[in-house]
């Protein structure tokens, strides 16, 4: 079993997820676009690399959490890319959420070369990552899965092996449909319930042991009640997932009606703005849409 580790993308998630690695004992080798990130994992423990490709002559499995289908192919496959310093056999469990066909695309390079990539997009949102119980949803070469499944437990609390390449994000997208269609629900029964006076306090309680009880109802909850809603589940993550959703839909000549109207509400959010909040913050959205007053946006604190 590998001790050593690469990790790419220390976003919301990837920091977060990285630290566990760090906790379980691995030694853990970071590389990360933009600096500071690095800086707080070197403080932990971590190795800094210069370059993905300088990374791959390193370590034998490298974990990459990435915003976009873009940043995977060009980490990947770049000109300084993992692909240029891996050994044969070398592998990469991607766990960033991104378009099919590239992932495919990047799959191919690396078994041409001799190596193993795992499209392996996780589930839980940064409270998942944190506590190491996110589900993870993996698809690609079963062996490669198999030298990686002590690397993901660290990680999630439930891994599930789905089959070939694409097969992990396959699963990752029904979810993300589903999501994006529940927190518009959950944002407009909530402005309702509040003209209806009904307490958050009172819904939490009620509705968390009641059918309409979800995790994306207690992730609402929890961050309303916060009062932070910069950071955190972003509407730019979503923004991309459903767009990916309906691409594939529209590809096999389906239509989702409920995931574009979901999307219609997140990309007017991301118009006005708050692609950098919590999709929590799609309630305030509708109220403006509904109201078309734009004067009434809570105080911007972080989520740490
Ligand atoms: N947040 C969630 O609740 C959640 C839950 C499940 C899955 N996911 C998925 O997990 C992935 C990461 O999400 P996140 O919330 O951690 O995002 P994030 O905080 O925005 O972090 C994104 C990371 O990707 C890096 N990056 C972006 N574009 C890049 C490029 N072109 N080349 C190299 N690095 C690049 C960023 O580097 P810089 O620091 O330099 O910008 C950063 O490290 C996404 O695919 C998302 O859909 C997120």
């Amino acid at each position: 079993m590998a001790s050593r580790i690469g990790f790419i993308g220390l976003g919301v998630m990837g920091s977060k997820m990285a630290r566990n690695l760090l906790k379980a004992g691995y030694e853990v080798v970071v590389y990360n676009r933009s600096r500071p990130a690095v800086e707080e994992l070197l403080k932990e423990g971590a190795i800094a690399a210069g370059s993905p490709m300088e990374m791959a002559r390193d370590c034998e499995i490298i974990v990459l959490c990435l915003s976009d289908s873009k940043g995977v192919e060009e980490t990947v496959l770049g000109g300084r890319g993992l692909i240029h310093g891996f050994a044969p056999g070398g592998i990469v469990i991607d766990t960033s959420t991104i378009d099919l066909g590239v992932a495919m695309k990047v799959a191919a390079a690396m078994k041409a070369g001799g190596f193993h990539f795992l499209d392996a997009p996780v589930s839980g949102g940064p409270e998942g990552a944190r506590a190491a119980t996110l589900s993870i949803m993996v698809g690609g070469d079963r062996s490669a899965f198999a030298r990686c499944e002590d690397v993901l437990n660290r990680m999630g609390k439930r891994v599930f092996y789905l089959g070939e390449s694409g097969s992990g994000l396959k699963m990752k997208l029904f979810n993300q449909a589903l999501v994006g269609v529940y927190f518009v629900a959950v944002a407009e029964a909530y402005l309702w319930s509040k003209k209806l006076g009904v307490k958050l306090e009172d819904l939490q309680s009620v509705i968390s042991t009641s059918w309409g009880d979800s995790p994306p109802f207690r992730h609402f909850v929890s961050v309303v009640q916060s009062g932070e809603f910069k950071g955190g589940a972003l509407i730019r993550n979503l923004k991309k997932d459903l767009s990916i959703v309906l691409d594939s839909a529209k590809q096999e000549g389906e239509s989702m009606s409920l995931a574009e109207l979901a999307q219609e509400y997140v990309v007017k959010a991301s118009e006005m703005g708050r692609d950098d909040y919590d999709i929590s913050y799609l309630f305030q959205i509708l109220d403006e849409i509904k109201s078309g007053r734009r004067d009434r946006l809570p105080a911007e604190r972080p989520i740490s």
